[in-house]
């Protein structure tokens, strides 16, 4: 059992930082204001992993979104997590692979893949570091 410990201070709002956990890549993003609206609209009944944002994120830490960077389709690594990528149709992740999209909240909203980006184990050790795993 190895954990990870990240420094989350950097990770601005629009942000996302690709990190490592287990040798797979993870995701660390902090969300706007926007970003955490448009995910609280969703209906979650309507999603096919239903899930909100809240049960995807630490309270009081609501806008910071800790995720696997692996498409549950085939385990490519989506994009969005990288300055200027591109975050697809739903604004969060988009898969190249084969067109999974993924939204605010890491939830897969369309293309093939069935469940939403994984969020490890974690914890908040201070205001600014995570430990993950
Ligand atoms: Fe991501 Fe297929 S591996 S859509």
């Amino acid at each position: 059992e190895s954990s990870t410990e990240i420094d989350v201070s950097s990770v601005q709002p629009g942000m996302a930082i690709k990190a490592v956990f287990r040798k797979q890549p993870l995701f660390v993003r902090r969300l706007t204001p926007a970003e955490i609206k448009a995910a609280n609209a969703v209906d979650v009944s309507s999603l096919r992993d239903p899930q909100t944002l809240a049960e995807r994120t630490k309270e009081g830490h609501e806008d910071l979104l800790i995720t696997m960077g692996v498409c549950t389709h085939l385990g490519c690594v989506p994009l969005g997590a990288g300055e200027g990528e591109n975050k697809g149709p739903f604004g969060g992740y988009f898969c190249p692979c084969h067109g999974s999209a993924y939204d605010t909240a890491a939830r897969i909203r369309k293309g093939p893949a069935p469940k939403n980006l994984e969020v490890p184990e974690y914890e908040f050790t201070s205001d600014t570091v995570v430990k993950v795993g």
